[in-house]
Formats: structure tokens, sequence, C-alpha cells
């Protein structure tokens, strides 16, 4: 529906059958349709209005992942719908051009939600993106990355992921599917849903171009043979497919295990193009204070800690300034060895350097999550605009977040 100067939608979140395994049926989670929702496309500078509705038996909320949100509309862990309860996400959409992911966030539960299809795209795009001429339209194509575990039946049961268990890899909910593509140039928006894998993604020793990360398109272009794409993390791709013979099969694969493949199926005109200068990066204030975050665990306990706690609603972690910006450094002191990365709700921050080492390449634009591999610091700079309240930052490592208590919260004042 088109209002007045924004658009409005309704979605109903409630539980469907679904064939994800062929010939086999699944309950899954839905915002209304399937198990990747419906693909919201916004403008920047075009507000976005969402009604949700829940219809599942547990409760539930929303968040706009990677989005410049009001406090009210962000989808605060405690801020829920019940059961049968409405509530309506305000989403300004006042940021340049990203893939961003609305997702359930409901305190504890979320690791589950996700899990069990509560996720969708979101395409914010702006004026200017289109005078790049990058692949567009049909050539633009999101792919969800999630894996699972899958009983003799095709049931799909919640597990964590303690033992590696969820070993069924699915794109867009589906193991292994192709896609059969012309010869010529595509964009693939690459979203690492799952809750705990980190995705290495190849083509078999292919160049890639990466051209967008989490917060929109990087400066320039990067050619890439592997993209390491930890939970909730974005790249955006383009493939010319210009360069392999009709009938070639290719394999995205992550390591050796295949995601899906791509079959050159006819040859076709190709007007796109990848420019050498993609977008420049914003400004960013000077005057940073400097902060601290330390990643530990107790593994007896199965706690992670955000600077020796776990998560407290009623706590404030660090207090923040409106318009400000801040350097923080995050260490992954975690002597259990795990894999654990950053997100901050609200912003997006760019990557200063690895522990005084350039960023890995494809990290040189906008983020919003950052992986922190073990013994390791990340130096971020974040610009804390626009609005006040309390938001959270957490490990993205669902599982650890959830039910690990490895979230903390800031509060912009
Ligand atoms: Cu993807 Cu706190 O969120
Ligand atoms: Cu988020
Ligand atoms: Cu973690």
């Amino acid at each position: 529906a088109v209002g007045d100067g924004m658009d409005v939608y309704h979605q109903t979140i409630r539980v469907v059958d679904e064939e994800m395994l062929p010939g086999l049926r699944t309950s899954v989670y839905t915002y209304g349709s399937g198990f990747v929702g419906p693909t919201i496309r916004a403008r920047s500078g075009r507000p976005v209005i969402v009604r949700r509705t829940n219809r599942l038996p547990v409760r539930t909320n929303t968040h706009l992942h990677g989005g410049h949100v009001p406090a009210d509309s962000d989808g605060h862990p405690m801020a829920l719908m019940e059961p049968g309860e409405s509530r309506t996400y305000c989403y300004p959409n006042e940021q340049p051009g990203a893939t961003l992911w609305y997702h359930d966030h409901a305190h504890v539960l979320e690791a589950e939600g996700v899990y069990r299809g509560l996720h969708g795209f979101y395409l914010l795009e702006s004026e200017d993106e289109r005078y790049l001429g990058l692949p567009s339209g049909c050539y633009d194509i999101p792919i969800m990355l999630t894996d699972a575990h899958f009983d003799a039946n095709g049931k799909m049961i919640f597990i964590t992921d303690d033992g590696g268990g969820r070993k069924t890899l699915l794109a867009n909910g589906r193991p292994q599917p192709y896609f059969p593509v012309a010869a010529r140039r595509y964009r693939f928006r690459l979203l690492n849903g799952s809750n705990m894998r980190i995705f290495r993604l190849n083509l078999g020793g292919q160049v890639m171009t990466q051209i967008g990360s989490d917060g929109g398109l990087l400066p320039e272009p990067v050619e890439q043979t592997e993209f390491v794409l930890a939970p909730a993390e974005r790249i955006e791709i383009v493939i010319d497919f210009a360069r392999y013979r009709r009938g070639t099969k290719l394999v995205l694969a992550d390591g050796d295990r295949p995601v899906l493949r791509f079959d050159v199926q006819w040859e076709e005109e190709d007007y796109s193009r990848v420019p050498d200068t993609l977008r420049p990066l914003p400004r960013l204030s000077d005057g940073p204070t400097d902060r601290q975050i330390t990643f530990t665990s107790n593994l007896k306990e199965h706690k992670f800690f955000i600077d020796g706690k776990t998560y407290d609603a009623n706590r404030i972690d660090a207090w923040v300034e409106r318009n400000s910006t801040e350097i923080w450094r995050i260490t992954n002191a975690d002597a259990a060895g795990f894999q654990h990365s950053m997100h901050l709700h609200l912003v997006q921050f760019r990557v200063l350097d690895r522990d005084g080492a350039p960023p890995w390449p494809g990290e040189s634009g906008l983020k919003d999550t950052v992986l922190v591999p073990p013994n390791t610091s990340v130096r971020i700079k974040i610009p804390f605009d626009g609005y006040r309240g309390v938001y959270v930052y957490h490990c993205h490592m669902l599982d650890h977040s959830a039910f690990g208590g490895m979230m903390a919260q800031f509060q912009v004042t």
C-alpha cells in the first residue's frame, strides 16, 4: 500500500507448513509467507511503516538489523509482542542504501525464532546508486544463507550449535538450489542468517567482485576468491558469468561444502558495469572517546561475558553522547578459544584496524557487525548520530547472546 510519502506494510507473524527438503513438510515461523520473510524494498529518505501482528504461540518482536532507527521502533529485546498483540514499527530510512535484515529479537527466544525463519531482507536503495550502472532489477538477487538440522522426516529441529549439528546448508531456505543465469553480470546480496556458522564462501577459486558490505556500497570494489561471512554480516558481490561458456556450472561453497549452484544457460546483452569508485565514505567527526570492550567466558556455566558481565536489561553498560564519535577496541580474550563478533544497534561503524594491522579486504565500508577471532583485537570507530535512547550491543553468534548472556546496553543521551 502507498501512503502519503511513505510506504505502509502489514505482516502477520505465524506458523506455516513448508516443504524445505524435497517432498517433506515441516513447520516454520514466518513473517506471513515462508521461511525467508517477504523482502521489503525501501528508498533512502522515504519512511516505511510496518504494522506487525504476532500470531505465534510465543512472544516475539522485530529488529531492523543495520537500520538507523529511533529506540521505540528498534526492536529492543524487552519491547515484546505477546501472542495476539500488534505493534507498529517506523523506519525513517535516513541512511544510505544498504542490505538490511529484519529479524526476531525477543530476549532469549531470538536464537530459536531466527533459526525457525523469523527474518527477511530489507533492501534500502539510494537514488544516486542508480546512476552507477550496477546490475539491477532481476539481476540483483538477495540470497539468505542459513543452516539447520532436520530429522529423518524432514522436520526442522532446533538444537544449539555446541556439537556442530546444524549440518544442512540452506540458500533462501532450500538445500543446494541452482540458479539458471545468463552469461552476464549479476549482483548478489549474501546475508549470513545463521546463528553460529561462519561461512567461508568461494566459487571454486574463481574471482568475485565485492561491491558492498553491511552498510552498503564499498568506496571501491574488491576482488576476492574467498569471503569470510560471520553471522549477520552481509556482502554484495558481482559475478560476471560472461567469462564462462554456456553450460558451465559454478558452485558457491562454504569451504568444500556446496551451498548453491549457478548454471550459465543463455546469452544476453549486458549494459551493466562495476565502476572503479562506488561511494565515498561519509566524513566522521574527530575527538573520539576510547573504550575497551573485552570478551570472556565461563564454559562450565555456559556463560559468555562482555566486560565480565552477562546481560541485565536494567543496567546501562555504556553512556554515550548523542552526535559523538567513539573508538571502541574490542578484544576477544575468551580462553575457551571461541569466535565472537560485535554488533551494535543504531549505528554503522568503520573498522580501523585488527591488532594494529589493516582491516581485512572488504572491511573498508560501513559495518554493523565485525568478527573478532580468539586472541585478537579489533578497533572500530562509531558515530552515535541522531537518536537518543537505550540500545543493545552483543555478540551476533546468537546462541551466545541468547543463552550465554553475551549482550549489553548503551544509552545515547
Ligand atoms: Cu541482528 Cu541485535 O541484532
Ligand atoms: Cu542489530
Ligand atoms: Cu560470541
